[in-house]
């Protein structure tokens, strides 16, 4: 394995273009989602359609030549390798912390919810926020609590007074925070993240901090995790989720994780995984999962350029009136499309047959959400060019 200093040159010869990968939608999906499947540009998925770094193509394409693919034990190196980019990138060494696998971040939300709330009880969740948390919630028994976020001329912002009142109802017992958010793009700072843990460690409201988008971090801003500010407030009950998964776009192939500080959390994480045979490696997931974090650095400072680059295109590109939420974090663009004066379900239709694009429509993540539409831009320049010229030519034909 080409081992690379995170702070170093790596793969020696990264691909000079991006090539594109389209999102992988068949039209049946497409036709029912968005109406048409003619024509349509599908920037809908989060995850990025550009070629995984090739540090992990290669080492992937290694193990298959193995032949061999029985049983495979862990080794601890894969966790050192996530601990060791954690700490060169966000100054977060894991310390007194706990680390477990999980296969994705949904089974560590859906352990974590059925381990640590009753049935019937409020799990909050600040809409218009990522639309599997509902689901989760749903899924297994318990209530939906929206502390819906709020926007003004500077952005989102979390209703803090608005989450106290939540979080003081007895009945609710847990807050999956989404961190950064997903779709608004909000990274979240000191002071907010500790208001939440101070909220809910005051009511007895454990935390989920979804951090799985953690490393896409932009315009020089930095990624608070909430076990920095969880352990400096007595009795805040917490996990966060965490892995490979959105940072080298590998959902297909690698596992997750479950953050930890308290024995308990882990312990009962651990206990039910087991119990329900979680624990299963993929040979493939133990090599892609190590390799990215020690040998795609380099793929990675490329990575974050072109999502910088993708989203100076869209503000200085999107025609009047669609707006732009100026995204701190994430690949996703949250646009403004409140302008055009659509309703709730002709918005993705007119997306979709005007501008020819497959978008996430906004109210997917929350009523809040209307009017509003998520935009996937981990994706080579040229792409985004081709969704801002159809979004000018829909306009421009209204
Ligand atoms: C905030 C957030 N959490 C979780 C996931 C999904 O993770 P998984 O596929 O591992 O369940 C996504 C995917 O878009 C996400 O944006």
């Amino acid at each position: 394995m080409n081992v690379e200093s995170n702070h170093g040159t790596g793969s020696p010869n990264p691909p000079r273009r991006w090539l594109p990968r389209p999102q992988a939608t068949d039209p049946e999906t497409l036709d029912r989602l968005f109406g048409t499947s003619e024509n349509l540009l599908p920037l809908w998925i989060a995850e990025p359609s550009v070629e995984a770094p090739p540090g992990v193509v290669e080492a992937l394409a290694e193990r298959v030549a193995d032949h061999h693919y029985g049983y495979e034990v862990r080794p601890e190196t894969t966790l050192e390798a996530f601990w060791a980019w954690m700490a060169d990138r966000h100054g977060w060494s894991g310390e007194d912390l706990r680390t477990v696998v999980s296969p994705s971040v949904g089974t560590s939300i859906g352990v974590l919810i059925e381990q640590f709330t009753e049935p019937g009880q409020g799990v909050i969740i600040q809409p218009p926020v990522f639309t599997d948390f509902k689901t989760l919630i749903r899924d297994a028994g318990r209530r939906v609590v929206a502390s819906p976020l709020e926007l003004d001329v500077e952005g989102y912002r979390m209703d803090l007074a608005d989450l106290e009142v939540r979080a003081a109802d007895p009945d609710t017992t847990m807050m999956i925070l989404c961190s950064p958010h997903n779709p608004v793009g909000r990274v979240w700072s000191e002071p907010e993240l500790r208001a939440v843990a101070e909220i809910c460690a005051r009511h007895g409201v454990f935390v989920i901090a979804d951090e799985i988008h953690a490393d896409l971090i932009l315009g020089g801003r930095r990624f608070v995790p909430f076990a920095g500010v969880a352990t400096g407030v007595p009795a805040c009950r917490w996990a966060a989720t965490h892995g490979p998964i959105k940072t080298f776009g590998l959902a297909g192939v690698c596992d997750t994780l479950v953050v930890a500080a308290e024995d308990e959390v882990i312990g009962r994480f651990e206990a039910r995984s087991s119990q329900l045979h979680l624990t299963r490696n993929n040979v493939f997931s133990l090599t892609a999962f190590e390799t990215a974090y020690l040998t795609a650095s380099r793929w990675f400072a490329r990575f974050l350029a072109l999502i910088e680059e993708n989203v100076e295109a869209l503000r200085s590109g999107l025609p009047d009136p669609i707006g732009l939420i100026e995204p701190e974090g994430t690949y996703l663009a949250w646009l403004d499309l409140r302008g055009l004066d659509l309703g709730v379900r002709e918005l993705p239709g007119w997306l979709a047959t005007e501008a020819g694009l497959a978008l996430s429509p906004g109210h997917w993540f929350g009523r809040q959400g209307a009017g509003f539409a998520r935009m996937t831009i981990a994706v080579p320049p040229e792409i985004v060019g081709e969704a801002v010229s159809r979004l000018t030519g829909a306009v421009a034909r209204r």
